[in-house]
């Protein structure tokens, strides 16, 4: 998987970039590259933002610098890119994020993902430049970074190999394994602390009740809405 990040703060990724499962996932050949918006504006001084038509507080993202980092990043036009990849635009109103879409990406051959800031893009990126709007959750952050981090954790820990143990992301919260429930509750050593016990079935060794009670406690957080 190629995933790209068009930000104002490539310098953001460095970091994101060494950690363990983003970086298990890079040494298995997948990539991810930050690339910094300004770099190929058409406007002079690196300027990447204009007012508002109609008036109004705060700048908007244009929508010809936008093309023209993906144009330089595709070699080709960058309406026509968009049928040959996923173009993932972050905005606060898009379609939330959820492990059903992380599941849908983590297929994908080539996403590119583009990170807002300000009052956010023209609406003619969401437009004519990306083929989905996507939300981490119903709050504003200050630019779309985050999201695009979020979006990246969550796509490269399903793919195989970016974990170390293998089972560990089949079932988890929200996966067809539980029936899109939430996980079931985990405890560890010690098995008494300040007077709280751990579930005797825990402790029992018969895996086949271990495995009734998780079912049974992960669908009953589910009816709670845990
Ligand atoms: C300050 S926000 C713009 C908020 C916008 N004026 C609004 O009211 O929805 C700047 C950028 O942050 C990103 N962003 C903010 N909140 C987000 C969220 N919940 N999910 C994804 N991206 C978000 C988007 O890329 C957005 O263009």
């Amino acid at each position: 998987m190629k995933i790209d990040v068009l930000t104002l703060f490539p310098d953001w990724f460095d970091w994101f970039r060494r950690q363990r499962h983003v970086s298990n996932a890079l040494a298995l050949g997948h990539s991810l590259e930050a690339i910094d918006l300004r770099a190929t504006t058409p406007l002079g001084a690196g300027q990447v933002d204009d007012t508002p038509y109609g008036g109004g507080a705060g700048m908007v993202i244009r929508v010809d610098v936008v093309a023209a980092a993906l144009g330089a990043r595709w070699r080709a036009d960058p309406v026509e890119g968009r049928g040959s990849r996923r173009v993932i635009a972050l905005a606060a109103g898009g379609r939330r994020f959820d492990d059903a879409l992380a599941d849908e990406l983590a297929v994908e051959e080539e996403i590119t993902l583009l990170c807002g800031r300000y009052e956010g893009f023209d609406e003619r990126v969401h437009e004519q430049l990306a083929t989905d709007v996507v939300s981490i959750g119903p709050y504003v952050l200050a630019g779309g970074e985050l999201a695009a981090m979020v979006i990246c954790d969550a796509v490269f820990r399903k793919l195989p190999g970016a974990l170390g143990h293998e089972s560990s992301p089949i079932e988890e919260s929200f996966s067809a394994a539980l029936g899109g429930a939430p996980e079931y509750p985990h405890y560890t050593r010690p098995a008494e602390w300040r007077g709280h016990g751990v579930p005797a079935v825990l402790l029992s060794g018969d895996h086949g009740r271990v495995h009734e009670w998780r079912i049974e406690r992960s669908r009953r957080r589910a009816g709670e809405g845990l």
